[in-house]
């Protein structure tokens, strides 16, 4: 008898543990997210955020690709849950240091404005999640792209994860296998890879993430689809060969139409002119026969494109962190924790 109730709750315990570290990443259930969680609590709050999204794009348009790289950033590191906001402290390490933020990830006052004016209205309501979560979609709508409805309803993590942020965020330099199992990790499939990179129709990357590529170092890829010779000088003229020289000298990831959000990335990569090897590898990589018909069915069809990247966006938003559902909070400032703030 106690035997078996000692075995009872030993399975029961592994079913939790196993339970809990699945639905962190996989959302088996539904999230718990709805169109209207704010209806009553801060029904302005789309609004809220429209309004300033609307200010932070026409004064840069690059704003817009910096909040949607920002909400990606977000939901692949245990979740949208804010995490990626938070700095560093005595007590915790943030992920604004790993290696695919550093010095890259950007955005924050954006953020910041967003939320202190959603504050004024309707205090300690909003998750810094579901603002991130927002103005993305508003990003991309201000820019040309496709509206769709944000479920909302996220809370914001108490921790964050420099280790994860490392770990699973995809790079530039990475091959395409390896990026496909980043994606298929966070419950995300090919198609949803395929459509998600699409965001970077808009958007710049830093000489750093595209040196190799323009100097040769990715050899099978630019065989397979060479660069254009004029596109290639005009890269090298911006991106020094000698690293350490240039490094954070941008080049837009789209150069046809760079602050419009439209089909015209996929276009490129059947040109051979991606800017990152991870961009041209969709179109070229031997690993890459459905990822290629997924190009092509984009570049010709603007349409399909915008729908499955509005799905794959609410898809992606869809990656909660279940623990901050259990512990989490609203966050006042989103750089921090509500313990840390010591003025009320
Ligand atoms: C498929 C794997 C992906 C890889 C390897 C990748 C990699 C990168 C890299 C290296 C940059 C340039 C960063 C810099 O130089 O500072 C970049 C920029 C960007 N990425 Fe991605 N990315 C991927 C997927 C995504 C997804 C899924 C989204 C959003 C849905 C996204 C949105 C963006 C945007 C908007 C920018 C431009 C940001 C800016 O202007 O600073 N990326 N990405
Ligand atoms: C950065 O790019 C500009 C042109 O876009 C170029 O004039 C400059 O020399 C570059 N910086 C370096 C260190 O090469
Ligand atoms: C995302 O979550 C919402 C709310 O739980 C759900 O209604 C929707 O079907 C999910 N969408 C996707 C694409 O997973």
């Amino acid at each position: 008898m106690a035997l078996s109730s000692l075995k009872f709750f030993s399975i029961l315990q592994f079913l939790i543990i196993a339970f809990s570290m699945l639905s962190t990443r996989l959302n088996a259930d539904d999230p718990p997210l709805t169109l209207d969680y704010y209806a009553s609590s801060c029904p302005f709050v789309f609004d809220i955020v429209r309004r300033v999204m609307e200010c932070e794009v026409l004064s840069d348009p690059r704003n817009a690709a910096l909040v949607v790289r920002l909400h990606m950033h977000d939901c692949f590191v245990q979740g949208c849950d804010g995490s990626v906001l938070m700095d560093d402290t005595v007590t915790l390490k943030g992920e604004k240091k790993a290696s695919q933020n550093l010095q890259s990830l950007k955005g924050f006052r954006t953020i910041d404005r967003i939320k202190s004016m959603v504050e004024s209205e309707c205090p300690g309501i909003v998750s810094c999640a579901d603002i991130v979560t927002i103005a993305a979609r508003d990003a991309v709508m201000l820019v040309g792209g496709p509206y769709w409805d944000v479920p909302v309803g996220r809370k914001d993590a108490r921790t964050a994860s420099l280790e994860l942020a490392n770990a699973n965020l995809p790079a530039a330099d990475e091959g395409l296998p390896s990026i496909v199992s980043k994606f298929l990790y966070q419950g995300l499939s090919v198609t949803d890879m395929v459509a998600l990179s699409g965001a970077h129709t808009i958007g710049m990357a830093r000489c750093q993430n595209f040196r190799s590529r323009i100097y040769g170092d990715f050899e099978s890829t630019s065989d397979r689809s060479p660069m254009s010779e004029i596109y290639l000088s005009r890269l090298r003229s911006t991106c020094p060969a000698a690293p350490g020289s240039g490094d954070n000298n941008v080049s837009a990831l789209d150069y046809v139409t760079p602050n419009l959000f439209d089909n015209s990335y996929y276009q490129i990569l059947m040109t051979g002119d991606g800017l990152l090897n991870s961009d041209q590898e969709l179109y070229s990589s031997i690993f890459g026969v459905e990822t290629k018909q997924l190009v092509q069915c984009y570049a010709v069809d603007p349409l399909e494109f915008f729908k499955q990247f509005a799905d794959s966006m609410v898809k992606m938003g869809n990656i909660t962190n279940a623990d901050s559902f259990a512990t989490g909070e609203v966050r006042r400032n989103c750089r921090f924790v509500n313990s840390l703030i010591r003025s009320e």
